[in-house]
C-alpha cells in the first residue's frame, strides 16, 4: 500500500470517529462576532495553526480549500466570504467530505449569518485540483501538504499555483523540522499519514514554493508542535518538530530572487533623516522597516554602523521593503 492510500484510509477513519488527539495545535479557536464553531468542528480539528487571517481575504475573494477536515476553517472563510460558492472546499475521501458536509448543516443552525450553500465541496486530489486555472483569490491547506513526498509536495504546489489568480495567495500550515528525519520515520507510511514524519527545515519548505514561482513568501508564525522520542517512536534522539503559518503569494519572481519575509526589520539610527539605500528602501531615522531576507543581506553587506538588522522573528505580519 502506497503513503497516499495509508494517509486516505487514515483520513477515513478520522472522518467516521472524530480523533480529537490527532493533530496537535496550541492556536486558540476564533473568538469573531456572532460566530459559533460547532464542537464536533472543534473536535475535528486536524490542523496545526491557522490559514484564516482577516488581512488576507478583503473585496470578497474567491476562496479554495483544500483538504477539509470537519470543516472549521471553511466556515471561518465563510464568516468573511458570506457568498453562495465563496469557498470551494476539495478533499479526496469520500467520508470527510460527507462528514463536513453533515457538520456545516450544524453550523448553518448554530450561526444565523451562515448558510451551507456558501461552500461548494468538490471531491477532488490535491495532486490534480478539480478547478480552473487562473480562478481564486485565496487559496489555503493546513496540514495537508507536509504528508507529500517530494514529487508529490512539488506536484501539489504547482496545482495551487495553477488556480491561483496572478498575485492570488497560498495561505498555509504545516509542520517543520530542522533536524532532519531518519529514513526509518520518514519511510513509515502512517506517521507520514499522523502528521509527524514528512516535515521539511523551513527552507526547504520555502524554497519549494518559490521553485514553483511564487515570488513573494511570508512566514507568519512559528510555533512548538511535537516531540518524537525514543521510547515511542523509531528515533535515537529527541526529534523535536515545530508549526509555521506561511503564505506564498503569485507575484512574479524578481530578477534578483524571491522576497521571503521571515520577521527580519532594518532600523537607522544614524544622523541624518533616513538612510535611502537607492534601491527603493528609504529607512526612517528610528523607525524599523519590515525587509525581506533579500534586502536584510543587501543593508548588511553596506557594512554601516549605524543600520540594525534584527534576526528572524518568523512573525511578518504586512509591510515593508519590495
Ligand atoms: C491533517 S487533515 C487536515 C484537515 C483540515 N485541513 C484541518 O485543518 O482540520 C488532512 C485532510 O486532507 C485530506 N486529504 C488527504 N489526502 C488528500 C489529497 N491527496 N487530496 C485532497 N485532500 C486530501 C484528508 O481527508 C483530510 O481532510
Amino acid at each position: 500500500m502506497s503513503y497516499l492510500n495509508a494517509t486516505h484510509d487514515l483520513y477515513k477513519e478520522a472522518a467516521i470517529t472524530p480523533d480529537v488527539g490527532l493533530c496537535c495545535t496550541t492556536n486558540p479557536i476564533w473568538e469573531l462576532p456572532g460566530l459559533k464553531i460547532p464542537k464536533i468542528m472543534q473536535e475535528m480539528n486536524y490542523g496545526c495553526g491557522s490559514t484564516v487571517h482577516a488581512r488576507d481575504l478583503t473585496n470578497t475573494p474567491k476562496i479554495l480549500y483544500v483538504g477539509v477536515g470537519g470543516g472549521m476553517e471553511l466556515l471561518q472563510f465563510s464568516y468573511f466570504s458570506r457568498q453562495k460558492g465563496g469557498v470551494i472546499g476539495v478533499d479526496v475521501v469520500d467520508e470527510m467530505l460527507e462528514a463536513s458536509r453533515k457538520n456545516f448543516q450544524i453550523a448553518e443552525e448554530e450561526n444565523d449569518w451562515f448558510k451551507s450553500e456558501f461552500v461548494e465541496l468538490r471531491k477532488g486530489d490535491a495532486l490534480n485540483l478539480p478547478v480552473e486555472d487562473n480562478s481564486i483569490d485565496v487559496a489555503a491547506q493546513n496540514c495537508l501538504f507536509n504528508i507529500f513526498k517530494e514529487d508529490d509536495l512539488k506536484r501539489a504546489i504547482e496545482e495551487m499555483y495553477r488556480v491561483l489568480k496572478p498575485h492570488g495567495r497560498l495561505v498555509m500550515s504545516d509542520p517543520v523540522c530542522e533536524q532532519g528525519m531518519n529514513d526509518t520515520l520518514k519511510n513509515d507510511d502512517r506517521l507520514r499519514a499522523l502528521c509527524l514524519s514528512g516535515s521539511l527545515p523551513i527552507k526547504d519548505y520555502v524554497k519549494a514554493l518559490t521553485d514553483v514561482g511564487f515570488g513573494t513568501i511570508e512566514i507568519r508564525a512559528r510555533k512548538p508542535y511535537r516531540i518524537l522520542d525514543p521510547k515511542h517512536y523509531p528515533t535515537e534522539e529527541l526529534v523535536y518538530i515545530e508549526s509555521i503559518e506561511v503564505a506564498a503569494i503569485k507575484d512574479p519572481m524578481p530578477d534578483d530572487g524571491p522576497c521571503v519575509f521571515t520577521g527580519k526589520a532594518a532600523i537607522y539610527y544614524g544622523g541624518e533623516d533616513y538612510f535611502d539605500d537607492q534601491k527603493g528602501h528609504v529607512l526612517l531615522k528610528n523607525q524599523p522597516l519590515a525587509v525581506c531576507d533579500k534586502t536584510a543581506g543587501a543593508l548588511g553587506a553596506l557594512g554601516k554602523e549605524d543600520i540594525f538588522i534584527s534576526e528572524s522573528t518568523f512573525h511578518y505580519d504586512g509591510g515593508g521593503c519590495c
